[in-house]
This record gives structure tokens, C-alpha cells and sequence, in this order.
């Protein structure tokens, strides 16, 4: 294994078209901000880089839904998304953007680069273009019937349905998303990376290069690898994005793929001007991406064959792209509303934001894709991070605040069962290495959970509270050694629960070494303290926790005597708090009202009648439609289905018999306009001779309604 000096960890850029939900996190935040609280508090030189992803079709058509500008969307996301990461403790050493200026002009030199050295290949084809809106239909401006699942809807770029990469050309009957118009084609030119160029270099870097990378993500690259690939597009007609850097091409931006990737390099360098190359330009410096699964194919194919065209920059050494967590055993859907935004969570939960990275790191989709649900989030809350984890160290402060007045005491009779019981420890600290270093949080996790499990059991067999009736010199090394245990939670959970470690750092009145991401100004915490990242920028890493006697460090952890005889705890406080079945069924009440509006919805889409064959414009200017009102109107007897109505039609008054006495009585007519074929060649009904028809609408349920004008409008008006 080589050996890195520093880890550089990026993020997928989250789009700025919406807020982020516990998918994103369970994907990829919570992860990496795991990864990397682990990784500092080994004294290791990080840099966490992510920021919003602005450019794209998504922003472009919520902009023009909401008939705002694309930057307004973007803006108020990047706030909203920005805040809420912060809220739940994922603190970036810099979250920027891809509209910032230093983004377009690195995303600028970098296109530039590749082209003046002749990187691209330069093709005009012809591509849908929407003659009515005069614009090209790149990506999501088109839509139409899935080529590989036959879902309707699917976008120029991707099917939501079954998750596959199209292009527009393959849509079946596709059809403009502005203005739902047919497409026609139309010459234009565009910029390629060939891909298909370095597809021997890919397939040794990854296929016998990284055959330590996730089964999942491996499986992916082969599977693109074996199936060979083909030049791509870099470039778009659209208005909106970074504009490519050459003559001649007004009206063209660079592909969001092509810029947003850029985003982590460009926001490295707004973070650290001066040494930044450090992070991206040097063998030693460690970098891997955190993704979720539809980002494989960019991450390892796309973008590292990008980096390996501009030449200098490192490759990243790893991938580790999650599967999907669903929702109530339903995929999560920005679109329908079927999700938990991270927002409404950090508002409806208070002071909750560490069960929500618990559940979801426990819950972590890392080798399948796994469900979220409320009664699961309320289970693991109650019956893990409260009976096992906080009740254990409430007992152990709460009765050393009770027998020993709030201080360790000494190690007075020691037994048998407590070495053996310390002796547990230090190979899960092993093991938890092992498996932080390789992706897998959520055995790390449970590792970390066992801690707790050691030390419930523990209180359980020793009973203090039975001993201290007798013995308190017994009952002094139970608590010593409780206490030492309650020391290891708060090693072992700092990069998980970030926010009950210190809360349990607080009651044991100790600090951590390089725990978190303090900065200079925030955090009460002032330069003296900052342990400097090596390049000078002053980051972070390490504080000294002035003020505390003891402090904490992952070496510690499994250790003997982390805490010393007669340190004085502060007053103990309830780690975590049941969560009562009424707040979950509050959530859960909010999401059985999306499933009823997604599945009236869908109902819907289901039981109107299929379209009937296509008619053309001749056939349709045939009928005559018209307004006119219903003068006279009376059953047809002996019939239960017949009304005959006397008509006046602007043209003439006339009788029609119509079929609809089920739904409306005579009077029900009487008067009203309604709207008619009225060249319909005259037939006789019962004896009656009926001129023309009533339009009527057939609803799902096949109750029938007349169309009625939504004013009152002269009869006789043509419909057309
Ligand atoms: N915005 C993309 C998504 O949400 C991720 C972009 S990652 C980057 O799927 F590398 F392109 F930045
Ligand atoms: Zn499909």
C-alpha cells in the first residue's frame, strides 16, 4: 500500500434545484464526513472539498416553471443546502460553487487546454431542436418513452425508471419538454473526448489497478469497460452555463459533466490560491470521491480520463459510491415530494441530528440498496442509542456523582472481570481502523456500538449499586473502569455522533485532539490554537484544548487509564432521548398523504382511455363544433338513458337526443350551454329524428359531464 502524505475528500456536488434529502446523505455526506472526522482525529492532513452544482437543464426548467432566472434558483438552494449540511455537523473546509467566477475561469482554462492541444474531436450532427421555443433540446429539453424499460417520460439523458444512460436519439417519441412540441432535427456542432482513446489506459488502471475498489462500483466500470466506450459530448446549445472558450461558438456551454467535476479543483483553489496544487498535483496526496451510484461512470471513467488529458493531476485512488436508500420501501422522488428533506428534519427534530447519522450510517446502502423508515429510525433511537449507549453512561456518571462526589475514583480492587472486560476494547479500536480505512461505516459503526453493549453488560454483572451497599472500594474500580469505557464512546463516536461526543466529552470534562474542523474566529477557538495544515493555510486539525486537563486522542482509545484517579467529571446529562410514537406518526401521517397524491396520480395516468389512432388536421377541420343552449328538454319514454332537447344552436333550433338521462335530469339541462357536434349527419333515435351530438366528457369512474363554455359565449360560436 502506498504510503499518502494527506487525503484529499470530495463530494458530489449536490444540484442546486432542490434541497437535500436522506438519500444524499445516506449516499454520500454522511459517509464522507465520517471518513474524514476519523481521518483528523488520526492527525492525518485532510482537505474536504464540495460545493453546489449550478449549471444543467434541471435549473434552466424549474427556472422557467417558476418564472425566475436560473441564478435565483441556484441561489436560493446553494443558501438552503449549505445551511442545512452545517445543521447536521458536515462543516466542508469550503462549500462553493460552480457559477463562481473562479469556476468559470478554471472550467474555461481547462476546456481550453485540452482543445488547443487537440484532446477533442470536433463533429457537427444533427440533433433535436425545438422549432417553436427555437432552441436545441439537449438532456432533460427532451423527453420520451424509455428505448430499454418502455417507461414514458424518460429524459434525453437518462431513464428515472430503470436508471439507464440514454442519449436523445434513442427516445421513442420524443418530445420537447418546453413546449411538448415534436422535435425536428437540425445541424450542429459540438466538442467530443474521445473516450473510446483511452479506454486501454482505463481498463489497466482500473480493471487490474483497483481491484480493491467496491464489488459495486468495479462491476459498473467493467461493465461500461467490456461494452465499449465512445467519444462524448463536452459541449451543449444552451444558454446557461460556462461558455466554451473558443470562436465561433456563441450559444454553446460546456457540458454540466464536463464543468462540475472541474468544481472540486476550482473550489480547492478558491479555498487555498496558493496551494492548491499540493492537493491535486502531487503523488502523495490521497483523493477520493464520495458518490452515489449514478455517478460511477463520471467519477471513474469520465473525469479521470479528463485528468489524464490535461496530464498533471492525480487519479483518484478511490470511489466508494453507495447504492440508493429508499424511503417506506419506495424510491426517493425529488419530483413527487417522497423524501425527507434534511431541512425539515433539522427543524422537526432539535437537538435529534446525530440519530439522523446514526440511522442512516447503521442503515448505510453501501453494498444494496436499503430502506429507510420512520418506525426503524424510532427503534434504532430508542432501543440502541438510548437503552444501550446513553443509559450506560448515565449510570456510570450518575452514580459516580452519587458515591464518589462527581471524581474518578481509584482502581481499588480490581477483579477478573474487568481486564477482561478492558481487554475487549482494544481490538475493536483495531477493527474499527480496518474497516473506516476501507469504506465500511457501517461495520465500523456497529464496532463502535459494541463499546457501549461491553460496558451496559458490564454495570449489569458488577451491579455497583448493589455493591456500594457494602463494599465501596469494590464499587470504586466498577466505576474507575465504567468510566474508562464512557472515555472510549467518546473516541469511538466522535466521527459518528459527532454531537453526543461532545456532549459525552463535556460530562467526562475532557477535550479531543484534532476532533474537529475548527478554523480560526469560529468556535471560540483563536490561531495559537489551530495546529497549522502543512501548506500554512490555517485549517485546522488539531486544537490543544487548552482549559482541559485530559484530552482525548484516538491512541487512547482500548487504553488502560485514560482517565486519572480524581478527575472531576461535570454533571451528568441525558445523551439521547426517547422519541415518543406520536412524533413518528406525524411523519409517517405527512407521508401516507404523498402516497395518496402519488398514487391518485398515478391512478389517473393508468385509467384514461389510451389515445386513439392519429387523426390528421383534414379530418379534424371536418367537424364542425359549436356553442348552443339547451332551449327545451324532457325524457324520451320508455327509455331510461334518452333526453330529447330542443337546441338552440345560433344556426337554428333543433332537436338532439342524447344519451346522458343516467346523469342529469331534464331540468338539470334546462338552459344550460353546452357545446356540439353539429355536422353529424342526422339520425333517427326511437323515431326521433336527432341533429348533431353533445360533447360529453367520460370520466375514470365513467360518469359522463357536458362541456361547458367557461362564460357564457353567443351560440353558434366555432369550436376549433
Ligand atoms: N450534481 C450531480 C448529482 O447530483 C453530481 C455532480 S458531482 C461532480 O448527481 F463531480 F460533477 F461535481
Ligand atoms: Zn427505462
Amino acid at each position: 500500500m502506498k504510503n499518502f502524505e494527506r487525503t484529499l475528500v470530495t463530494c458530489a456536488l449536490p444540484y442546486a434545484n432542490g434541497p437535500v434529502h436522506i438519500g444524499h446523505l445516506a449516499g454520500v455526506y454522511v459517509p464522507a464526513d465520517i471518513y474524514v472526522r476519523y481521518l483528523r482525529m488520526r492527525g492525518k492532513d485532510v482537505l474536504y472539498v464540495c460545493g453546489s452544482d449550478e449549471h444543467g437543464v434541471p435549473i434552466t426548467i424549474k427556472a422557467k416553471k417558476e418564472g425566475c432566472t436560473p441564478q435565483d434558483i441556484v441561489d436560493r438552494y446553494h443558501k438552503i443546502i449549505k445551511d442545512s449540511f452545517s445543521g447536521l455537523g458536515i462543516n466542508f473546509d469550503i462549500y462553493s460553487r460552480t457559477s463562481s467566477d473562479t469556476h468559470a475561469k478554471n472550467a474555461s482554462e481547462f476546456f481550453r487546454k485540452l482543445y488547443d492541444e487537440g484532446k477533442f474531436v470536433e463533429k457537427e450532427s444533427e440533433q433535436y431542436f425545438d422549432v417553436e421555443a427555437n432552441t436545441f433540446l439537449a438532456d432533460r429539453y427532451i423527453v420520451g418513452t424509455c428505448p430499454k424499460c418502455g417507461a414514458q417520460g424518460a429524459y434525453g439523458d437518462q431513464c428515472e425508471k430503470c436508471g439507464s444512460t440514454l442519449s436523445p436519439d434513442e427516445l421513442i417519441d420524443p418530445k420537447s419538454a418546453l413546449s411538448g412540441s415534436k422535435p425536428v432535427k437540425k445541424k450542429t456542432k459540438h466538442w467530443y473526448l474521445p473516450l473510446d482513446k483511452y479506454e486501454p489506459w482505463l481498463k489497466e488502471w482500473i480493471l487490474d489497478g483497483h481491484k480493491e475498489w467496491r464489488t459495486n462500483v468495479y462491476g459498473q466500470c467493467k461493465s461500461w469497460l467490456d461494452g465499449g466506450l465512445q467519444p462524448r459530448a463536452v459541449s451543449r446549445d444552451l444558454e446557461w452555463g460556462v461558455p466554451v472558450p473558443v470562436e465561433g461558438a456563441e450559444g454553446k456551454v460546456l457540458y454540466v459533466w464536463f464543468d462540475a467535476p472541474i468544481g472540486y479543483i476550482s473550489n480547492t483553489m478558491e479555498l487555498l490560491p496558493d496551494s492548491w496544487e499540493k492537493w491535486w498535483k502531487s503523488d502523495d496526496t490521497k483523493l477520493v470521491h464520495f458518490i452515489g451510484k449514478d455517478n460511477i461512470v463520471f467519477h471513474c471513467i469520465v473525469f479521470p480520463s479528463m485528468l489524464k488529458a490535461y496530464g498533471d493531476y492525480i487519479l483518484p485512488d478511490n470511489v466508494p459510491a453507495n447504492e440508493f436508500l429508499n424511503l417506506e420501501g419506495d424510491k426517493i422522488s425529488t419530483s413527487r415530494g417522497w423524501a425527507v428533506w434534511l431541512q425539515d428534519y433539522l427543524k422537526d427534530f432539535p437537538g435529534q441530528e446525530d440519530v439522523l447519522r446514526y440511522v442512516l450510517c447503521a442503515n448505510a446502502p453501501e453494498t444494496k440498496d436499503n430502506d429507510f423508515s420512520w418506525k426503524d429510525f424510532q427503534a434504532r433511537n430508542n432501543s440502541e442509542l438510548v437503552a444501550i449507549f446513553g443509559n450506560f453512561v448515565n449510570r456510570a456518571a450518575v452514580l459516580t456523582h452519587k458515591y464518589f462526589d462527581g471524581k474518578v475514583p481509584a482502581d481499588a480492587r480490581p477483579e477478573r472481570i474487568d481486564e477482561e472486560t478492558l481487554a475487549q476494547i482494544l481490538p475493536i479500536k483495531a477493527s474499527m481502523e480496518h474497516f473506516l480505512e476501507n469504506y465500511k461505516f457501517r461495520e465500523a459503526l456497529k464496532e463502535a456500538m459494541n463499546i457501549a453493549r461491553i460496558g451496559n453488560k458490564y454495570l449489569t454483572d458488577t451491579e455497583p449499586w448493589k455493591v456500594a451497599k457494602t463494599d465501596m472500594e469494590r464499587t470504586a474500580s466498577i466505576l474507575n473502569v465504567s468510566l474508562q469505557i464512557c472515555a472510549d464512546l467518546a473516541i469511538a463516536f466522535e466521527p459518528f455522533l459527532p454531537f453526543s461526543a461532545e456532549k459525552l466529552r463535556k460530562i467526562l470534562n475532557v477535550g479531543i485532539c484534532a476532533g474537529k474542523d475548527y478554523r480560526a474566529g469560529e468556535n471560540g477557538v483563536s490561531s495559537d490554537n489551530l495546529y497549522k495544515a502543512g501548506d500554512g493555510a490555517a485549517l485546522h486539525t488539531c486544537i490543544s484544548n487548552e482549559g482541559y486537563e485530559t484530552v482525548l486522542s484516538w491512541e487512547d482509545l482500548g487504553k488502560k487509564s485514560i482517565l486519572p484517579e480524581g478527575h472531576r467529571l461535570s454533571a451528568a446529562e441525558l445523551l439521547f432521548s426517547k422519541i415518543e410514537d406520536d412524533v413518528i406518526d406525524a411523519q409517517i401521517s405527512r407521508l401516507e398523504e404523498i402516497r395518496r397524491k402519488m398514487e391518485a396520480s398515478a391512478a389517473s395516468v393508468a385509467a384514461a382511455a389510451p389515445q386513439k389512432a392519429e387523426c390528421s388536421f383534414e379530418d379534424f377541420e371536418k367537424m364542425d363544433i359549436r356553442t348552443a343552449t339547451v332551449k327545451e328538454a324532457e325524457r324520451v319514454p320508455k327509455t331510461d338513458k334518452l333526453l330529447k332537447l330542443t337546441i338552440d344552436t345560433g344556426l337554428d333550433i333543433r332537436t338532439i337526443v342524447s344519451g346522458i338521462a343516467e346523469y342529469y335530469s331534464p331540468e338539470d339541462m334546462l338552459g344550460k350551454q353546452i357545446c356540439i357536434l353539429a355536422n353529424l349527419a342526422p339520425r333517427k333515435i326511437r323515431g326521433i329524428e336527432s341533429k348533431g351530438m353533445i360533447l360529453m366528457a367520460r370520466q375514470q369512474d365513467g360518469k359522463m359531464r357536458f362541456i361547458t363554455p367557461q362564460e357564457v359565449l353567443s351560440n353558434g360560436s366555432e369550436i376549433g
